[in-house]
């Protein structure tokens, strides 16, 4: 009999958002004529902008077309598309990141769990505590960690604890870790983080030959013009630092599929014999290897959100989304419940009220309220007695969510 990847024995449960949908369907099947409304994975609910549907349509008459019909794609993704990143969403901000850096994917999650590839499995990794849940359990599946406490702690893992205590920003470590996830805007809890923070972990990674996993998500929910959307804004990270982007949360494509991870040509990693290695070069190695490219019909539709048309209508979708933030935030807090995040953020963290635990809290919104929001212990140990609402869905649906929330059914 083939053996397994033991590794994944390991994991403590099902990964959270199927989780959540799996208590969900439990409970619907139950009540059937139950309202529910979701807000809970951070998924988009509002549609395409026009300028991605139409630059769509027309690729798909592209390639209907045998002189414009395309076969495989360039696997780090189209010339023509990753200009257009580089000038947009790095040049324009003073990063000095060229288009050859920049690699289009399928997905910022899988890129995330992807780069475990090409990194040594005796990196010492950094976690903050709460964190996006795909960091973690691709550390988990590849062994880089040992077993879990009844906390869900992983053995080998260094946990940062982010609470309101520490206004959710983790201090850095005064040991030396390898690698470190950093997600800013963040998820789960909203919160972002300054220049000068931002400097201060670009200086401990090049003291300590670290790298910086950071993941920019949700940077297009940054309204306050001081906050950095990008690491690359920050002076020296181009040699200690690689940024993960998706075009999911801000032109909504978490069902079409497109992001981007840039990998600056500087980066160097060690190799067992002592030698420094281009980071680079392993990347488009194993992109080149084992991934063949985002379709040419999704880069042509991501490649229309930097055209005029396509700038005002992701703007009009993000400020829709963060307007639902408000009122989610708003509406608790009359009610007396304290929230964080969700100002350039699409996530309100919010302290279970009663002393409740988070998954306690989710049953009672789910059972009392029908709506279904996220717990935050889902997110670590360190996210007991809060949970995180996602501000993606209709106004109709948020308006009447918080109706449901602020009458108190808890
Ligand atoms: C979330 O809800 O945290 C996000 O949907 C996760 C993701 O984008 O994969």
């Amino acid at each position: 009999m083939a053996t397994i990847n033991d590794n994944y024995l390991k994991l403590k449960a099902g990964y959270l958002f199927p989780e959540i949908a799996r208590r969900v369907k439990a409970f619907a099947e139950v009540n059937p004529d139950a309202p529910i409304i979701k807000l809970g994975i951070g998924d988009v609910t509002e549609p395409l902008p026009e300028a991605c549907r139409s630059a769509m349509i027309q690729a798909v008459e592209d390639m209907g077309d045998r002189s414009t019909f395309k076969g495989y794609g360039p696997e780090q993704g189209y010339l023509w598309l990753r200009e257009k990143i580089a000038q947009h969403d790095f040049q324009a901000r003073g990063c000095d990141i060229d288009a050859s850096e920049i690699f289009v994917s399928d997905g910022s999650k899988c890129d995330c769990g992807n780069i475990l590839d090409i990194l040594g499995d005796d990196n010492k990794i950094a976690v903050t505590d709460p964190v996006y849940p795909v960091y973690v359990d691709t550390n988990v599946m590849a062994g880089r960690t040992g077993e879990a406490n009844d906390k869900g702690e992983y053995d080998g893992l260094v946990y940062l604890p982010i609470s309101a205590d520490n206004d959710f920003i983790a201090q850095i470590p005064s040991e030396k870790v390898d690698l470190i996830y950093l997600c800013f805007p963040n998820n789960p809890t909203g919160a972002t983080a300054t220049k000068e923070y931002l400097q201060a972990w670009v200086n401990y990674a090049q003291e300590n030959n670290s790298l910086i996993l950071f993941d920019a998500a949700y940077e297009a929910f940054i309204t306050d013009p001081e906050i950095p959307h990008s690491i690359y804004e920050i002076e020296g990270a181009k040699n200690c630092a690689i940024e993960f982007r998706s075009f999911s949360k801000n032109a909504g494509f978490t069902g079409t599929r497109c992001a981007l991870t840039v990998v600056p040509k500087t980066l160097m990693g060690k190799a067992k014999d002592g030698s420094d290695v281009e980071i680079w070069k392993l990347w488009n190695r194993r992109q080149s290897t084992k991934f063949n490219g985002v379709s040419y019909i999704v880069q042509r539709g991501a490649e229309a959100v930097y055209s005029e048309a396509g700038q005002a209508q992701t703007k009009a979708l993000i400020s829709f989304y963060l307007e639902n933030a408000k009122i989610i935030r708003e509406q608790l807090t009359a009610a007396g419940l304290k929230v964080y995040g969700g100002v350039n953020a699409p996530y309100v963290w919010v302290k279970t009220p009663n002393g409740l635990s988070s998954w306690d809290f989710f049953d009672k919104l789910l059972q009392n309220a029908n709506v279904v929001g996220t717990p935050g212990s889902g997110f670590g140990a360190a996210g007991e007695g809060y949970f995180r609402i996602s501000a993606f869905n209709s106004r109709e649906n948020v308006n009447e969510a918080m109706s449901r929330i602020t009458a108190n059914p808890y």
